[in-house]
């Protein structure tokens, strides 16, 4: 049985994951100004930072518990998300929301769901780089406060931007891999499991590795049998 050290190292887990048991630090390095949940919510909420405010109807920052040891991450709000404010809602949401009952958890317990992009992109199209890079700040302040163990990066776009490589998602999901010092665990995106339901078993095993992670990381967490 590894310690939690081992685990740790295992991972490669840094400051973030590390800094967990003692007072959150509202703010990292790379995220200015140090942010509170108020003024987080007043920066995206009026943010002109990119284009994409332009054709946005709000800027949609995220929902659940602010204290989750989970933390869910998309790739931008859609037309519905845009509309409602909530990450996550339109049929794509349904299905997350299964997936998470399938693993024991509900969006607003022990759950935060965000996105990396917090606009609406037109149409739907991928985030480009530069708004990607301006959104960053906002989810390292998300991260920063919410202190999460895991992270569950849903789908190509969030899995590549937040690892920043070009692999496919086929091959990034099924392990481990860390974000500013947090456990990483991708899996396919929601609306694309709608489009292919045959990879929704490949989807349960990653939801199962996430669980199996999280699980050998706190041991208080309470024991789930997959
Ligand atoms: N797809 C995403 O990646 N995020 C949302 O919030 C909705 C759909």
């Amino acid at each position: 049985m590894l310690s939690r050290d081992d685990v740790f190292t295992e991972l490669g887990i840094g400051p973030v994951w590390r800094l967990r048991e003692t007072p959150a630090s509202p703010h990292t390095p790379d995220a200015s100004p140090p942010y509170t949940w108020d003024t987080l919510t007043d920066a995206v909420a009026h943010c002109t930072a990119c284009k994409l405010s332009a054709t946005r109807t709000r800027g949609v920052l995220g929902v659940g518990d602010r204290n989750a040891d989970w933390l869910i991450i998309g790739e931008a709000p859609g037309v519905e998300e845009d509309t409602q404010g909530e990450p996550f809602v339109g049929p794509a949401g349904k299905l997350l929301d299964a997936m998470l009952a399938s693993i024991g958890l509900t969006r607003r317990d022990n759950v935060y769901i965000t996105n990396v992009v917090k606009s609406h992109p037109p149409g739907n199209r991928d985030p480009e780089p530069d708004e990607v890079a301006a959104c960053r700040p906002y989810l390292l302040a998300q991260i920063a406060l919410i202190q999460p163990r895991l992270i569950l990066a849903l789908g190509r776009f969030a899995a590549q931007s937040l690892l920043d490589t070009h692999e496919a998602i086929g091959s990034l999901r099924g392990r481990v891999h860390a974000f500013q010092g947090v456990p990483l665990v991708a899996s396919y995106h929601p609306a694309y499991l709608l489009r292919k339901p045959t990879d929704k078993a490949r989807a349960w095993e990653d939801l199962c590795l996430a669980r199996r992670t999280f699980n050998s990381l706190t041991p208080d967490s309470g024991p789930l049998s997959l």
